[in-house]
């Protein structure tokens, strides 16, 4: 009986050492993950993921504006409904005023 228990004691504190280990490896991965800062996806991903709802992508592409054009009409956008947050914007932002700048 007292071996017993002893050996259960022991097992389960090697799959507590196993979880442990694993949880952490786990948790210096995701840390040293450099995707976790790029959350953001590329200004172009953005563009042809937020911006097709109401419209096709030509209504955007055929067009060319100033930076502050660009940052007026995203902000525009997003008053209507374009599901985007303040770095996404930024970084839509720049792709349109490099590719579609004038
Ligand atoms: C919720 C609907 C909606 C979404 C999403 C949307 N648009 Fe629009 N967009 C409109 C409507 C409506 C018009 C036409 C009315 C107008 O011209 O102001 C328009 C017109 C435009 C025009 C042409 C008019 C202009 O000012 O040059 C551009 C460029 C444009 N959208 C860019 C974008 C970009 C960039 C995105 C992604 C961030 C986007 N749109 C997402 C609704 C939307």
């Amino acid at each position: 009986m007292q071996l017993r228990s002893q050996a259960v004691w022991k097992w389960a504190a090697v799959l507590i050492l196993v979880f442990v280990v694993g949880a952490l490896a786990a948790c210096g991965a995701s840390g040293d993950n450099p995707g976790s800062e790029a959350q953001v996806m590329s200004g172009q991903a953005l563009l042809e993921d937020r911006c097709i709802q109401c419209h096709s992508l030509d209504t955007v592409t055929n067009t060319t504006k100033t930076p502050d054009g660009w940052h007026e009409n995203v902000e525009n956008m997003v008053l209507r409904g374009a599901r985007l947050n303040e770095q996404e914007i930024e970084v839509l932002v720049a792709y349109l005023a490099a590719e579609y700048g004038r």
